[in-house]
């Protein structure tokens, strides 16, 4: 292994340029040549590599977003676009690919393995929706930027004596939802993992209106319902005065925190490790402590463990 390459597709997620530099700075240090694919697989495909150096990753471990830039693919779906893809890097003499993105990305790398390449996935996305792993790089991040709205929403929701819809990110998950819900004592918690009940909703902001609270916040990932509407049943059911809030895309910008950038530091690091000992067709994990690799198989064929625990602690400590 001689030439490698490492890029980052999909939704950018805060801490991609903390992995990006620890891949950069590693393969460097172990004598590598190391390059950039700009805009994902769309960069292989559009003939958009780039030599990186030590200083190409300077001053960006603290920078959300991804230097790399990055995209959704789609002729990289195509056999024609894979072919276009892989004769590019074999002309560019690159052997090893790290991929840092979130399922659809492994696809991709998946991809470029079958046809003879060595690659190492990443995970990266603030959904934090991949198997085998507790936590995706930039995960965090959104959740911290999520806690932070929703402290400045409870300073203007207690003065006003307000409830407040606080639409997440998360279209297929609610872990952003559930963790900031925790963190940010939310009185209702909408996921797309639970059928969402609006007089279940409502029962709630009763039973606390009922003990004397003044104001709720209520947390609804994307994917489960539409904050709008939920805003409205409860003003229609309740006749209760409501603000809803979309955080959309702000959740995926910001300085990576520094849980992100360790995490991300390690996994850029391990992910050269790997490269180096030729050990490819893996994505890499935090469980137990420990980044650990899985086969792009064992991350497609299982299921993210959602935290049902922290689901049902939520609803009893928002009583
Ligand atoms: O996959 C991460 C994510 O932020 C989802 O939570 C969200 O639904 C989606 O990306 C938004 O994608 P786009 O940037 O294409 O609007």
């Amino acid at each position: 292994m001689n030439r490698i390459a490492v890029l980052t597709s999909g939704g950018d997620a805060p801490g991609m340029n903390a992995a990006i530099r620890a891949v950069v700075r590693k393969s460097i240090y172990h004598q590598l040549e190391i390059f950039g694919v700009q805009r994902g697989y769309s960069g292989l495909i559009n003939r958009e590599i780039i030599p990186l150096e030590l200083g190409s990753v300077a001053d960006i471990i603290h920078r959300g977003g991804t230097i790399l830039r990055t995209a959704r693919s789609h002729s990289f779906q195509t056999p024609e676009g894979q072919e276009k893809a892989a004769a590019y890097l074999r002309e560019r003499g690159i052997e090893g690919v790290v991929v840092i993105g979130g399922d659809g990305s492994f696809r991709g790398a998946r991809v470029l393995e079958e046809m003879g390449f060595c690659t190492v996935g990443i995970p990266a996305t603030i959904d934090n929706d991949i198997p085998r792993t507790d936590f995706c790089i930039g995960f965090d991040t959104a959740v911290n930027t999520v806690i932070d709205a929703i402290n400045k929403v409870r300073d203007t929701a207690t003065s006003h004596e307000r409830t407040y819809v606080i639409e997440v990110m998360g279209r297929d998950t609610g872990h952003i939802a559930l963790a900031a819900g925790l963190a940010g004592g939310a009185e209702s918690i909408i996921i797309p993992e639970v059928p969402f009940s609006l007089e279940e909703v409502c029962s709630r902001l009763l039973r606390g209106v009922k003990r004397g609270k003044r104001h709720s916040v209520i947390l609804v990932a994307e994917g489960a319902a539409n904050a709008v509407s939920v805003g409205q049943g409860i003003k229609r059911l309740l006749q209760m005065e409501v603000r809803v809030i979309i955080l959309g895309h702000l959740q995926r910008g910001g300085t990576p925190t520094a849980f992100d950038r360790v995490l991300a530091s390690r996994m850029g690091g391990k992910a050269v490790d790997l490269l180096l000992a030729n050990k490819g067709n893996q994505a890499l994990g935090y469980w137990q402590g420990e980044v650990r690799g899985s086969t792009y198989e064992e991350i497609f064929n299982s299921k993210k463990e959602f935290l049902w625990s922290d689901y049902d602690l939520a609803g009893i400590l928002a009583i």
